[in-house]
């Protein structure tokens, strides 16, 4: 009998290539810890909406939920017009699952280089939580005029008070745990508004969770990310700033290789855990992908279903890998990994 039942969907581009990778070392590390995994396929992606025409399909909507966590490579492809996957079936599945926290490590691992001057590993090494569920992305708005010279296109963000307070709750918990201290990001010099939600609540959840908050602007976080990244340990942003930072995140620790994300409902399974780096379709099918950020985010599956001694071991197997990770191919990458988290010791070849 399998203890945990975990939906794939390898997706389009190099989403099948780097997750055939990251479920080898899950799958290493079940056999090593002792608990039984069932993976569930799902076709989802380009390939199925150009053949049918569906992103998501009810049915399979209705199963994803019954699973304890789901897999994720990547969705998107040139053929197929540009938000037709974001937000049939990536976004959807966000919203549908409430997935209301987007967890991002940005963490420089030893052997990358950062493109940050005189920046090592242990300089980088933050959390940002990004809202999930919110903001600019819940598709609020309209074109009226569409092609005239008196075209109107709105876009609304909205944030809600109860879905800015979950995401701070679980900030903060995380702030907590590690160094107390969380800094909320937002643009609250101009959005009034929103700004001034985010604001209020966080200071209400961090004073009641004990810890220490501070904020900085968005822009100004961008600034210091690249300038000063130890002044973050945990930071809280909404979803678009959140989208962004968490790209320049990844760029100052080293790049997109090893930037791994978990969508997460704390609350409830299953919760979904994807690479950041999408499905890069212009290297698709020549084995070069590097399955790190798939194999770290499938390490943050584990840490989420409580496996943690399993999702150490696979963190650590992937980080053994680092070291020269340019010359080997995707799936050469994934057999070492594999390797180290079967016997626990790190390749030497
Ligand atoms: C991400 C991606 C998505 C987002 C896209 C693909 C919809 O950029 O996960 O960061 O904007 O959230
Ligand atoms: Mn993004």
């Amino acid at each position: 009998m399998a203890d945990y039942t975990i939906a794939c969907l390898p997706g389009d581009g190099i989403g099948p290539e780097v997750v055939a990778e990251a479920r080898k070392a899950v799958d290493a590390a079940a056999a090593r810890f002792g608990f039984g995994l069932a993976w569930v396929d799902y076709d989802l992606g380009a390939d199925r909406w150009l053949r049918t025409g569906e992103a998501l399909p009810d049915t399979a909507l209705k199963e994803l939920r019954d699973a304890d966590a789901i897999l994720l490579g990547a969705v998107g492809r040139p053929d197929v017009p540009p938000g037709v996957l974001e937000r049939g079936l990536l976004l959807r599945l966000r919203f549908e699952l409430d997935l209301y926290v987007n967890l991002r490590p940005v963490k420089l691992y030893p052997a990358v280089a950062s493109p940050l001057a005189g920046v090592g590993p242990g300089d980088v090494d933050l959390l940002v939580v990004r809202e999930n569920t919110e903001g600019v992305y819940v598709g609020a708005g309209g074109v009226v005029h569409r092609g005239g010279p008196a075209e109107v296109a709105t876009e609304t963000s909205i944030e809600t008070r109860v879905g800015v307070e979950r995401c701070l709750r679980y900030a903060a918990a995380r702030a907590k745990e590690r160094s107390g201290r969380l800094t909320l990001v937002h643009k609250t010099n101009v959005l009034v508004h929103a700004g001034d939600l985010w604001r209020r609540a966080a200071g209400e959840v961090a004073a009641e969770v004990g810890v220490e908050l501070d904020y900085a602007h968005a822009d100004a976080a961008c600034l210091y990310l690249v300038g000063d990244p130890g002044r973050f340990d945990v930071i809280v942003t909404d979803n678009l700033f959140g989208d962004i930072l968490t790209d320049l995140g990844a760029a100052i620790a080293g790049g997109l290789g090893t930037a791994a994300s978990a969508n997460l409902n704390p609350a409830s399974s299953p919760s979904l855990f994807e690479p950041v780096h999408g499905s890069a379709p212009d290297i698709a099918g020549t084995g070069t992908a590097n399955p790190v950020a798939a194999v770290l985010s499938a390490a943050l599956l584990l840490q989420h279903l409580g496996e943690r001694a399993a999702a150490a071991a696979v963190e650590a197997g992937a980080v053994a890998v680092l070291q020269g990770a340019a010359g080997y191919s995707t799936q050469a990458l994934g057999d070492r990994i594999a390797t180290a988290v079967a016997g626990g010791g790190a390749p030497t070849t």
